[in-house]
């Protein structure tokens, strides 16, 4: 993964955002960053409507359908960042234990939003397992925002990291 990380700090379009450092990569993160927003509000509002604490005015699939789009479209604008982060500075990211384990997170993440999305929310099973999933996919999200930091800070994990060995 380190040769590939160095080959990729020499192709163009990586020299160009190295070139342009002082704006490009600080633009890409802020948007990254007001991403989380929109990705952990939206599925907020239908966590808190799932455990019947707001939008009870509205069906499950009402509120689904509500904020299911702002969702998946706010992922995929964290893709195009994270694709471009990762190509002005791919050994200080693919290098890294942080940056592997939120990206399983992230694709789990993404293939139960679109399923739940998809679902038939009427005939779901026991509303028991359906907020206890709700709530563990909350926490879920707030380990990749966790893991999303990290990456600057690899080393905490010591000899898992693969950039104390680099
Ligand atoms: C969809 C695919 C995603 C990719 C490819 C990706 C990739 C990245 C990369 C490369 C960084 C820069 C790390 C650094 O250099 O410090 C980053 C930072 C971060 N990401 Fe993501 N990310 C994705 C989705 C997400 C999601 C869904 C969240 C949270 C809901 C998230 C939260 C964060 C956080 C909190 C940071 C640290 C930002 C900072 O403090 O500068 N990312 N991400």
């Amino acid at each position: 993964m380190k040769q590939f990380a160095e080959w990729l700090s020499t192709t163009p379009p990586s020299v160009f955002i190295q070139d342009h450092n002082a704006w490009v990569i600080p633009t890409i993160q802020s948007i990254h960053i007001a991403g989380i927003g929109v990705v952990l509000g939206s599925a907020f509002f239908i966590y808190l409507r799932i455990l019947g604490w707001a939008g009870t005015d509205q069906t499950l699939r009402e509120t689904v359908n509500r904020y299911g789009p702002w969702l998946t479209g706010a992922l995929w604008v964290m893709l195009a960042t994270g694709i471009l982060m990762v190509i002005g500075e791919p050994v200080r990211e693919l290098v890294t234990f942080s940056f592997w384990a939120k990206m399983i997170l992230v694709a789990a993440m993404a293939a139960a939003a679109v399923r739940f999305q998809r679902a038939d929310l009427e005939g779901l099973p026991s509303r028991r397992l359906v907020r206890s999933l709700a709530i563990l996919t909350f926490l879920i999200w707030v380990c990749i925002i966790i893991l999303g930091r990290l990456i600057a800070y690899d080393h905490v994990w010591g000899s898992w990291s693969p950039a104390t060995k680099a």
